[in-house]
């Protein structure tokens, strides 16, 4: 199965792939993921797209329909794949199309998580990672289960993104409104779009997943 997971900025995407790649053995592809990875590896790529990124705006559709392509190429046929944060624009979405097509795969599901913008605020500036093995802990929300220890590896380890304060959030929120929530009506058309209550609790929203994916 191959599915999207769309919503704004802390809507939860990471949140529930993290969970599907643990409960269904799916792979997320998670173009935030990988840029930031370029980025904290001093790429050349990764030197080119900081500021954008920093500044919450979006990279070029050509660097992350790539990234996409270069990873989507070397998974087996049998591993479904959950996009968290790709496509984020018309161009992207025509390129996923593209490049399923060219894997022989096809998109089944198209998850769209809808949250309230004031509480996204909230659940960004207060959300963290594990620096060792990237498990999301969030201050409030998802806190670990020993205080300063990673439940995943132990580490006691942890960053925050440079993208997470309360003025790029906002910059990143429009980018939403105005570039990715226009896509949303070419799945439904599809009729492969299920809505989903992010406002409702992490496994709350969880199982509703689960249940629509299961349909
Ligand atoms: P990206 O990394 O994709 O960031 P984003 O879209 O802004 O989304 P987030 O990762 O902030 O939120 P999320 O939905 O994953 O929420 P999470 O599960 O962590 O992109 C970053 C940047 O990279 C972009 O701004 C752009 O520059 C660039 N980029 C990436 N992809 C691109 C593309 N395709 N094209 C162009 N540019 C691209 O949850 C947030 C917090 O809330 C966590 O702490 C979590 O514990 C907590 N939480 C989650 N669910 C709940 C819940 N139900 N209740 C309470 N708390 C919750
Ligand atoms: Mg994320
Ligand atoms: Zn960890």
């Amino acid at each position: 199965m191959n599915i999207i997971l769309l919503g704004p900025p802390g809507a939860g995407k990471g949140t529930q792939a993290e969970l599907l790649v643990a409960n269904r053995g799916m792979v997320q592809l998670s173009t935030g993921d990988m840029l930031r990875a370029e980025k904290n590896a001093g790429t050349d790529l990764g030197n080119r797209i900081k500021t954008v990124m920093d500044a919450g705006e979006l990279v070029s559709d050509e660097i992350v329909s790539s990234l996409i392509d270069e990873n989507l190429k070397r998974l087996r046929p049998d591993q479904g794949v959950i996009f968290d944060g790709y496509p984020r624009t018309a161009a992207q979405a025509g390129s996923l199309d593209e490049l399923l097509a060219a894997n022989g795969r096809k998109l089944d599901r198209v998850v769209e998580l809808e949250v309230d913008e004031d509480a996204l605020v909230e659940r960004i500036v207060g959300r963290y990672t594990c620096a060792k093995c990237g498990a999301g802990y969030h201050d409030k929300f998802k806190q670990p289960k020993v205080a300063g220890t990673c439940d995943v590896c132990g580490s006691h380890d942890f960053k925050r993104r440079a993208d997470d304060n309360e003025e790029t959030v906002r910059t990143r929120m429009a980018e939403y409104r105005g570039k990715t929530a226009p896509i949303i009506p070419i799945y439904e058309a599809r009729g492969i779009l299920i809505r989903v209550d992010g406002m409702a609790d992490i496994d709350h929203v969880s199982a509703a997943i689960a249940a629509a994916l299961d349909e």
